[in-house]
């Protein structure tokens, strides 16, 4: 299995993706403040994967306070998830996992919990979301592995696999689990300009179960989809709002497009801790803005003039429209979305 995340006794051992494909190197962060640095610096990255990184976080935080009662602590709390929350502003699993730490804290200090209780609660909540990810992941892939054909290309944008997630993945499993049904997939990995979330991570990870893979910049998709290459589009999701509406890695929206003039099924995979049914539409989605050193600059080397203009959204929004299944770990979502999740909401309670 990939060691996206481990939780181990001196803190979280991360995979450091920023440094795949090429070195498979390891970071530990034995702090909370450690964990928000390597969420922000994308050693490791993918929504899940930053919520349950964040819950492990919080968990380390409060471990590591001098605090003497659960009283006292309570201020520092809030600090913790503050610090861990302003990381990364898109993916919506991060704040579901602060918020869910935040609910449990809460009912425990309700209930008089010691200090030490509260610590040995809370790190059982942060393995209780990791185990429940890969669970959603394994769930996801059942679904969505039953929709992809029997033989074909399918293509997927940025990484939404084992790396995104506590294993498995998204996107990812949904092609795993095809596989593992006896199809005969072969996956088109875009590249996924600037961070190449797909030419390192996706390619590093699928060639791994040798599942057969080719990279193609992010700009061949048209061309192949014309070409008849393609039969099907599996992607996942950062934040899917009330309507349907999906952010994920910036270009999923070209894919979109680009499915559906060439009449190939768009699916998004994404667990119940993506769905944002607080925000109405994609518009009130907030994209996070990049450092513009990941445009300008390759590898240490300058791309571009110096003194060009350049703009780094890391994400876009698919208007729902061009979605034509939503895969959770709940059953597969048809429009009108609204409807579909409202209703899957009902049944989950
Ligand atoms: O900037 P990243 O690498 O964190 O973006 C990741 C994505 O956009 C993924 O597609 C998304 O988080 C789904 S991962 C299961």
């Amino acid at each position: 299995m990939i060691p996206t995340l481990a939780w181990t006794p001196d803190g979280v051992r991360f995979i450091d993706q920023t440094k795949l494909p090429l070195e498979e190197s390891y970071v530990l962060a034995s702090t909370y403040e450690q964990v928000a640095d390597v969420i922000v610096t994308m050693v490791v990255r993918g929504a899940p994967a930053i919520g349950v990184s964040a819950a492990y976080g919080v968990a380390l935080g409060v471990r590591g306070t001098t605090a003497k009662t659960a009283e006292e602590f309570a201020p520092e709390f809030e600090r913790i998830c503050a610090r861990l929350a302003g990381t990364r502003p898109t993916a919506v699993n991060l704040f579901w996992a602060i918020d869910r730490m935040k609910g449990l804290f809460a009912n425990l200090l309700d209930s008089g919990a010691t200090l030490d209780q509260i610590k040995d609660r809370i790190l059982a909540e942060a393995h209780a979301m990791y185990a429940e990810d890969i669970a959603a992941c394994k769930a996801m892939g059942a679904f969505g592995g039953a929709l992809l054909p029997q033989a074909g290309g399918v293509l997927t944008h940025c990484n939404a696999g084992a790396l995104a997630t506590c294993g498995y993945g998204t996107a990812l499993g949904v092609i795993r689990s095809a596989v593992e049904q006896g199809k005969q997939i072969q996956v088109f990995a875009d590249e996924t300009r600037p961070f190449l979330q797909g030419a390192r991570l996706t390619a590093w990870e699928l060639m791994a179960d040798h599942i057969p893979t080719t990279v193609i910049c992010d700009n061949m998709a048209a061309s192949i989809m014309r070409a008849g290459r393609i039969q099907a589009v599996v992607v996942g999701a950062d934040r899917i709002a009330a309507n349907g509406d999906v952010a994920n890695k910036i270009g999923t929206y070209n894919v979109a497009i680009l499915a559906h003039e060439h009449g190939i099924p768009f699916y998004v995979a994404a667990p119940w801790s993506t769905i944002d049914l607080a925000t109405a539409t994609g518009e009130g989605i907030p994209i996070e803005e990049r450092p513009h050193v990941e445009v300008t600059h390759h590898g240490g080397k300058q791309l571009t003039p110096n003194g060009v203009g350049i703009c780094n959204p890391a994400f876009d929004v698919t208007p729902a429209k061009y979605v034509t299944a939503i895969i959770t770990e709940r059953g597969v979502l048809r429009a009108p979305y609204d409807e579909a999740l409202k209703a899957i909401e009902k049944t989950a309670k």
